[in-house]
C-alpha cells in the first residue's frame, strides 16, 4: 500500500468529492468509504483504522441525515462536533472528509426514497417509522456519490447493516459492504454517539443491556429454550433500571426472521430506553 503523507481535506459538495476520487482512481488507488453522522467516538475511529488497512484511500462522511429521524426523535439534539471530529479523523490518517450540508444532499425538488420492504418493518423499523427509508436513501446516495470499492458499517446497527447489504445487492451497487465488530467500553456498553444522553447514574446501569443479551446468547447456545432465554433477558433489563423495552429478540442472522432453530446462525438484538437515551445492542449466538 502506498505511503501517504498528506493532511485531511474536507469537502462539502459532490463535484469536489468526485474529483478527488477520480484522481485517486487514475493513480490506481483503492477507496474505502466510512459513513457516519459525526460526534465520533473510539468505535468510529476503529472503523477508520480498519478501512485504512483495507484500502489505499479512506473517505469519512459526516452527515446528520434528517430523513432517518422521526418527528419526535433527536435530530435537533443529536450531538454535532465537527471541528473535534476533523481533528480525530486527521490524527487517524483518514484522507478525505465529505461533510455535505442538508441542501447539498436534498436540494429543493428532491423527491426520491429508497425503500427496502420486509426487513425494515420489524425490530427498529417497527418502532421508528420511516427510519430505514431515510438510511437506505442516504446510503444509496453516498455510495453513488463516492463510488468506493468498499464501505464499512458497524455491527452495532445490525439491522441497518442487513438492510444496506440488501440495498447493495438489489440495486447492483458495485461495492463490498464490510461489517465491523462493535467497539465496547470496558464494562461492555456498546459505544454510541447517543451515550452522551446518559446521566452519570444511568451510565452505571447502561451495561445491563449488554450483560442481559450476552447471557441470553450463551443460554441459547447452551441449549436453553429460546423464548425462555429472551424472557429472562427482558426481565434483567427492566430490573436493571431501563424504563421501557422496544424489543429483545432472537433472530436469524441473515434474514432477521424469528430464530426457531439454534443450529441456524442467530443473533440476539435489543433496544430499550434508559432515561432519555434509547440504547440498542446485539450479539451473535455462538455455535454450541
Ligand atoms: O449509522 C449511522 O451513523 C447512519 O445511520 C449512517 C449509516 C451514517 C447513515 O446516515
Amino acid at each position: 500500500m502506498a505511503a501517504y503523507t498528506g493532511t485531511l481535506i474536507a469537502v462539502r459538495d459532490v463535484d469536489s468529492l468526485r474529483r478527488r476520487v477520480q484522481a485517486w482512481r487514475r493513480e490506481g488507488r483503492s477507496v474505502a468509504l466510512v459513513p457516519t453522522m459525526g460526534a465520533l467516538h473510539d468505535g468510529h475511529i476503529a472503523n477508520m483504522k480498519i478501512a485504512l488497512k483495507m484500502a489505499d484511500r479512506v473517505i469519512a462522511t459526516i452527515f446528520v441525515n434528517p430523513k432517518q429521524f422521526g418527528p419526535s426523535e433527536d435530530f435537533v439534539a443529536y450531538p454535532r462536533r465537527e471541528s473535534e471530529d476533523f481533528e480525530l479523523l486527521s490524527a487517524a490518517g483518514v484522507h478525505l472528509l465529505f461533510a455535505p450540508e442538508v441542501a447539498a444532499m436534498y436540494p429543493p425538488g428532491f423527491a426520491s426514497t429508497v425503500r427496502i420492504t420486509g426487513l425494515t418493518d420489524i425490530l427498529d423499523g417497527a418502532h421508528r417509522a420511516g427510519h430505514f427509508d431515510g438510511v437506505a436513501t442516504v446510503v444509496a446516495k453516498l455510495l453513488l456519490q463516492a463510488q468506493p470499492d468498499i464501505a464499512l458499517f458497524g455491527d452495532k446497527d445490525y439491522q441497518q447493516l442487513t438492510v444496506i447489504r440488501r440495498l447493495v445487492a438489489d440495486l447492483n451497487i458495485p461495492v463490498d459492504v464490510i461489517g465491523v465488530p462493535t467497539v465496547r467500553e470496558p464494562d461492555g456498553l456498546a459505544m454510541s454517539s447517543r451515550n452522551v444522553y446518559l446521566t452519570p447514574a444511568e451510565r452505571v446501569r447502561a451495561p445491563v443491556l449488554y450483560r442481559a443479551i450476552s447471557a441470553c446468547t450463551s443460554a441459547i447456545s447452551g441449549g436453553a429454550d429460546i423464548a425462555a432465554a429472551v424472557a429472562t433477558a427482558r426481565a434483567e433489563i427492566l430490573k436493571g433500571g431501563f424504563r421501557e423495552i422496544d424489543y429483545v429478540e432472537a433472530r436469524h442472522a441473515e434474514t432477521l426472521a424469528p430464530l426457531t432453530n439454534r443450529s441456524e446462525p442467530g443473533r440476539v438484538l435489543a433496544a430499550a430506553h434508559l432515561g432519555l437515551a434509547r440504547l440498542i445492542d446485539n450479539l451473535p449466538i455462538p455455535h454450541a
